[in-house]
């Protein structure tokens, strides 16, 4: 399947793994670049700039194919040393990087320069607009569905795609809630050139995360996630359990008085302990409403051909038979 965002990245199909924080390391983007998707490794999740230049470097003895690295803009006071992990980037002969959270107008410079393209994750029409306007040259739309950070407008992919596709001269994927060949044809019908997965890939056999955090998210279904942080206007999509029942209590309580020092515990810097020891009810950890459409845990080979061929499947079968009835 051809489209605008295969051609942009050079890739055999539609499928792009998107960066996940404990996740996404070389062995998970290498195995989807490998079976024809784009890979994409988690830059902050390397340490220093040195870590990442050494796992870009072990992903490309692994694969030939292209991936990219993803560079999440934090709201923080102590920012890492960006222009470092550019540089690690560049160096390292990285041509595409995904970018999220805050705008990445200010190293939009130092990517293009280094003929590096962009796909910027957004959660709204107006930010996708900016992010077109800036020079990215893709934008991933991120619905309300999505693990992680939904952004605060609430808005699900069945309307903020199409209204994307009203708005948007750039190609751009589906994100959010994407996990199978149906969604894929539905996401091309309303305007994308692609998909964007985060939860799926994690229950993957290359994905380098805990067997309790795959079984976690098969045993899940699409009612178990939470919204937590809605107070603190930094809302996050997380799998429910004991740690999340807690923060959502504390937030009842304080209500728009919430600080991050009320949950810090239960939110920040679980991801190591969750997703290598298999600690998953010790604090908060994104995870998408897709995971009520999970079962089982294939190779990333083995899904992205499944949904490659069932989406050729429903496109030629069941779509063509109703055009021309
Ligand atoms: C465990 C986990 C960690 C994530 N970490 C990041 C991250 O560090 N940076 C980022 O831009 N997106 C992150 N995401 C969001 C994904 O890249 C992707 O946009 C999202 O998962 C799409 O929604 P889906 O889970 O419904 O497929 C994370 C998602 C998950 C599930």
């Amino acid at each position: 399947m051809k489209t605008r965002i295969t051609e942009l990245f050079g890739i055999k199909h539609p499928i792009i793994q998107g960066g996940m924080h404990y996740v996404g390391f070389a062995e998970l983007a290498a195995a989807v670049s490998n079976a024809g998707g784009l890979g994409i490794i988690t830059g902050l999740t390397q340490k220093t700039p040195a870590d990442l230049a050494n796992e870009i470097a072990r992903c490309k003895d692994m694969t030939d194919k292209p991936f990219g690295v993803n560079l999440t803009f934090l709201p923080s006071f102590t920012a890492p040393p960006y222009p470092e992990y550019i540089e690690a980037i560049v160096k390292g002969g990285v041509k595409i990087v995904e970018t999220a959270g805050r705008s990445p107008e200010a190293y939009m410079p130092a990517l293009k320069d280094a003929g590096i393209k962009v796909i910027h994750k957004c959660t709204s029409v107006r930010h996708s607009l900016k992010a077109e306007k800036i020079g990215c040259d893709a934008v991933s739309v991120d619905g309300f569905e999505c693990g992680g950070h939904p952004g605060e407008d609430d808005i699900p992919n069945m309307i903020l795609l199409p209204r994307a596709a009203e708005e948007l001269t750039i190609p751009f994927v589906a994100s959010g809630g994407m996990g199978n060949a149906q969604q894929l044809v539905a996401a091309l019908a309303l305007g994308a050139d692609g998909i964007n997965m985060g939860t799926r890939f994690m229950v993957t056999k290359e994905a380098p995360v805990h067997q309790n955090v795959k079984d976690a998210i098969i045993a899940a279904t699409e009612l178990d996630t939470r919204l937590i942080m809605r107070p603190l206007r930094n809302t996050e999509r997380v799998l429910d359990n004991p740690a999340v029942e807690k923060v959502l209590e504390i937030e009842r309580e304080k209500g728009a008085n919430t600080k991050i020092e009320d949950i810090v515990d239960l939110v920040g810097g679980v991801y190591p302990k969750v997703m290598q020891e298999g600690d998953v009810g010790i604090g908060a950890w994104s995870c998408g409403m897709v995971a009520g459409l999970i079962h089982d845990n294939p190779t990333c080979k083995e899904l992205i051909d499944r949904i490659m061929n069932e989406a050729e499947e429903i496109i030629k079968g069941r779509l063509k038979a109703l055009a021309s009835a």
